[in-house]
């Protein structure tokens, strides 16, 4: 471990007091690993600012002593980017978790960075709002940390990701200057989109402190239909079909068979049998009295021999089981192992052509994996996961994730749908950003972080800072 400057440790008490600085190596621990067991970190101290205003005081002293801070929500993040680096402090927005109140007559709220997104549903449907971004690491996944990754989940196909939802943001930037601009006004013009930038900015801009968020109108039941189909190309045509049927979809996620024995091993329970197609297609969409007849009537346009079976959940219970088939994926793989996890997104026309070829591509560059491929179909969005590659980040996993990667570019996909780039792909960002774009986002880091002490090597690399 690397040793703190001289007088910084005493100097950061002085700031946050005893309580805001954090050394006990058991404690620390788990903000030295990410969510995936893969980056194990390193770091002088946790920081547990409890305000803005101590936020403000943390980053003053970092800056003055040259250390670097990696902000770190509920350190679920899948791209390595949440994990302390050698010299570094890891700076906790767990106490930045406060809540409201829900302004109803404008249906926003402003919450702490660091309150998670399950307290926000809670809040907000007590007002009898939705905050409509959802995710399966719910429970621990914090504001702060989703707007910092821009994070998608299950229902930016109807809402759009979390950029969509964003009013205003407080933020402390590298030198403890604040921008705060919380306002959540709907209209308003007023030069270079701060908010904007921030948002997917992984901790590399500014420590954001505080998020003025939109919220929708709760719709009333919903209704979730799995489909089981022979083939993933029949799955968007079912999709185009119930949307063109004046049916709202919520949320439209795609399973494999292979992916759904592997959940069924890990939970110990059976599937339903319309989840043992080759794949299924998840359905949550708004209910209402024609919602059966139409949803029927898209189910026969499918050609004879591509629907395999179907089921509709009729209780709220059951449809939470429904969905857990397709939520616990994640767990599942990582209860196998530590896998290559990648998250690409790609042109609708070419989705059913590079889950095709998935398989015997991971193959030529690593016989004898397991690939599960499951996501976000609405949005173009999968998540293709290779368990049984040896040695964790190292030469053979390059060869696996720069495979999967080249190919996604070259069908014209981009190589992070919405885990962000993080440590684990920066090596990659030039196939999507051309050098002028790579120039202008070093610029953009040099004005906001001269001396480059925000979450050093995420996104641009350890070389952010050089011309
Ligand atoms: P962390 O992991 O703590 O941090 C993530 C990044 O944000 C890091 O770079 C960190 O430095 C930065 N950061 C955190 N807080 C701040 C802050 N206050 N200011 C500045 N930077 C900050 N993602 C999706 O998009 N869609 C999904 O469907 C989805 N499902 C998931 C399911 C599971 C089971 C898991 C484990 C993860 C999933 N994710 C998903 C990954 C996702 O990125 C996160 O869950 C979430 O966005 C990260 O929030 P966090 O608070 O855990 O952030
Ligand atoms: C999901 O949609 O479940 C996630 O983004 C998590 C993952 O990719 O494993
Ligand atoms: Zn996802």
């Amino acid at each position: 471990m690397r040793q703190a400057p001289n007088g910084f440790l005493a100097a950061m008490v002085d700031a946050l007091g005893p309580d805001g600085v954090v050394t006990d190596s058991d404690v620390m621990a788990p903000h030295l690993v990410d969510w995936m067991r893969r980056y194990h970190g390193d770091a002088i101290a946790v920081l547990r600012p409890a305000d803005t205003e101590d936020v403000v005081r943390a980053m003053r002293v970092c800056h003055r002593f040259g250390v670097a801070v990696v902000a770190q929500g509920g350190n679920t993040g899948l791209v390595g980017g949440s994990v302390g680096t050698p010299g570094s402090v890891v700076l906790s927005t767990s106490r930045l978790n406060h809540l409201g109140p829900v302004d109803e007559e404008a249906s926003q709220i402003t919450v702490g960075a660091g309150a998670t997104l399950d307290a926000v549903h809670v809040t907000a449907a007590h007002a009898g709002l939705r905050f409509p971004v959802d995710l399966a690491a719910r429970g621990s996944a914090t504001i702060g940390g989703m707007v910092a990754t821009n994070a998608g989940g299950l229902s930016v196909l109807r809402f759009g990701p979390m950029r969509a939802q964003i009013g205003g943001i407080e933020a402390v930037l590298a030198d403890g200057s604040v921008i705060s601009h919380l306002q959540g006004l709907i209209k308003d013009n007023t030069g270079y989109d701060l908010v904007g930038l921030l948002c997917g900015s992984e901790g590399t801009l500014a420590v954001i402190t505080a998020v003025r968020l939109r919220l929708v109108p709760l719709d009333g039941p919903h209704l979730t239909l799995a489909v089981g189909v022979e083939r993933l190309s029949a799955a968007l045509t079912l999709l185009r079909n119930v949307r063109a049927a004046g049916v709202v979809v919520d949320s439209a996620e795609l399973i494999r068979r292979r992916g759904v024995e592997l959940v069924a091993a890990h939970v110990g329970k059976t599937p339903p049998t319309a989840l043992l197609a080759p794949f299924t297609l998840l359905l949550a969409v708004v209910a209402g009295e024609t919602v059966h007849d139409r949803l029927a009537t898209a189910l026969e346009t499918l050609k004879p021999g591509e629907l395999i079976d179907s089921l509709v959940a009729e209780t709220e219970a059951s449809a939470r089981e429904l969905w857990a088939w397709r939520e616990r994926h994640t767990e599942s793989i990582s209860a196998h192992g530590i896998p290559v996890k990648l998250d690409v997104s790609l042109p609708i026309s070419r989705l059913a052509e590079f889950e095709a070829g998935i398989d015997a591509l991971v193959d030529r560059a690593h016989p004898g994996c397991d690939v599960h491929v499951f996501g976000h179909l609405g949005d173009g969005n999968l998540h293709v996961n290779v368990l049984g590659v040896d040695g964790s980040g190292g030469a053979d996993w390059t060869r696996v994730e720069d495979t999967i990667l080249r190919r996604v570019v070259e069908l014209g996909g981009s190589i992070s749908a919405e885990h962000g780039i993080g440590r684990m792909k920066a090596p990659w960002l030039h196939l999507n950003r051309s050098p002028a774009e790579l120039s202008a986002m070093r610029a953009i880091k040099r004005a906001l972080d001269p001396t480059a002490i925000l979450n050093p090597g995420v996104i641009l690399g350890v070389e952010a800072v050089e011309p």
